[in-house]
């Protein structure tokens, strides 16, 4: 590990409490132009003396906005400080989690996984045009059915046509003869250029898509693409369960990845991450927004600073060895439940190296469904699944309780 280290509470909060003043103190500088302050005293009561204890929400109450990306060029100056955090937990992520070589990617604390994502799809779709000089109907997106609706979203936005590769029904892997169909197809109808969105732990099932067929194909079939990773759910997981991967940037062929903070890391809402290799995120520069100081090449205008402290917080204070077992105990409890319908014969879906179990709906009563909170694939009609996220609060007791129930349910109805 490069930069990921496990700090005190002690060393946190003198970093930040560094980082904190650097940034502009509204009560000691005359800042005329400024829009912005730190959180309205009369409302949110900054004497509070639990707040010595925080720096998190000292954050907060100076409020900090982050808006840009502190990766490349200028930013705001009156934010320098918290900036440096966010700058940091970047190379963190891309560099040991990522396998990015140092300095070589761009990144920023994104409000989710779905303004992530459209950045990406955003960022190649300019980048064909500017440097191919690509028409908007060359092209397209391709991404697998079980994709995050998400990308669809993106595709409406950025009027980008969208293809979509079907998977296999047990193994959740890409179709990859009607992969090669889909782009023929496509090429047929003028599309040259292909962004491909590829699933790190999709949402419904937490399968992984191997984007080394989407490269396949796409340089079989002799067309220009691009690959961005969507690792909202997977990001903080499939890395650490399985180190050995190329899912990364070591692979030459993966230009940028969304990560979701507030998912597996249980940051605060709000808090996504794109990271993009470098060179690649001027493409969405916009020179109009001239009174911001440095590039505005980010989504999102005005972001919360103290998102990102909050996730440079969260990775500290595991380290990659408190997170590796973290980790572990969930993938344990996902084994453990599978080990149970598999006693059962209760036909599921699970990544080997993921904490998410999908179950066939047909075994699974209404009743119980609810009773456990389980998430079907459709709220539309009859669901075909029924999901299982092993999440910090998702004890073993509470799985052993739920398939216990289960595996009565299903004697009564053989009876
Ligand atoms: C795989 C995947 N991508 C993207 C998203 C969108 O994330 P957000 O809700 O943070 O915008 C989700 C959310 O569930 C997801 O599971």
């Amino acid at each position: 590990m490069k930069y990921w280290t496990k700090l005190s509470h002690k060393e946190q909060d003198e970093i930040i409490t560094l980082a904190l003043g650097e940034n502009i103190d509204y009560k000691q500088k005359v800042s005329l132009g400024i829009p912005a302050s730190q959180l309205d005293p009369n409302v949110f009561y900054d004497q509070a003396s639990f707040l010595k204890d925080s720096p998190l929400l000292r954050a907060y109450i100076q409020n900090p906005n982050h808006i840009g990306c502190h990766t490349l060029g200028d930013s705001e100056l009156f934010f320098a400080g918290t900036q440096k955090l966010e700058q940091q937990v970047i190379e963190l992520i891309s560099v040991d989690m990522f396998k990015a070589a140092p300095l070589s990617c761009d990144g920023y604390i994104a409000a989710g996984g779905t303004e992530a994502n459209i950045q990406a799809m955003w960022m190649y779709r300019n980048l064909f045009m500017q440097q191919f000089g690509a028409q908007l109907q060359e092209i397209a997106l391709i991404s697998s059915t079980d994709t995050h609706y998400s990308v669809v979203k993106g595709a409406n936005l950025l009027s980008l046509r969208s293809f979509s590769v079907p998977t296999d029904d047990e193994s959740k892997e890409l179709n990859e003869v009607r992969l090669d169909q889909i782009i023929k197809s496509a090429k047929r109808q003028g599309v040259k250029y292909f962004i491909v969105i590829a699933n790190m732990g999709t949402t419904m099932f937490g399968s992984v898509d191997d984007p080394m067929v989407y490269v396949d194909a796409l340089n079989r079939n002799e067309v220009r693409f691009r690959i961005h990773i969507d690792a909202a759910f997977g990001g903080f997981v499939y890395p650490i369960s399985h180190p050995e991967n190329v899912f990364n940037f070591s692979n030459p062929y993966i230009s940028s990845v969304t990560l979701d903070a507030h998912k597996m890391l249980q940051a605060p809402y709000g808090t996504g991450i794109f990271l993009a290799r470098k060179n690649q995120m001027q493409y969405v520069f916009t020179k109009e927004a001239s009174y911001v100081n440095g590039m505005d090449i980010t989504l999102c205008g005005s972001r919360s600073g103290a998102n990102a402290i909050a996730v440079w917080m969260i990775m500290h204070t595991y380290g990659p060895y408190g997170w590796l077992e973290k980790i572990n105990k969930l993938i344990y409890r996902t084994d453990c439940c599978c080990a149970e319908l598999d006693k059962m014969g209760v036909p599921y879906y699970r990544h080997p190296k993921m904490n998410i179990v999908t179950m066939r709906a047909e075994y699974i009563a209404n009743e119980l469904a609810d009773k456990y909170g389980l998430v079907p694939d459709t709220h539309h009609g009859m669901p075909n699944w029924y999901k299982i996220v092993v999440m910090d609060h998702v004890e073993l007791n509470h799985i052993m309780a739920f398939t216990q129930e289960l595996a009565e349910s299903l004697q009564e109805a053989t009876v």
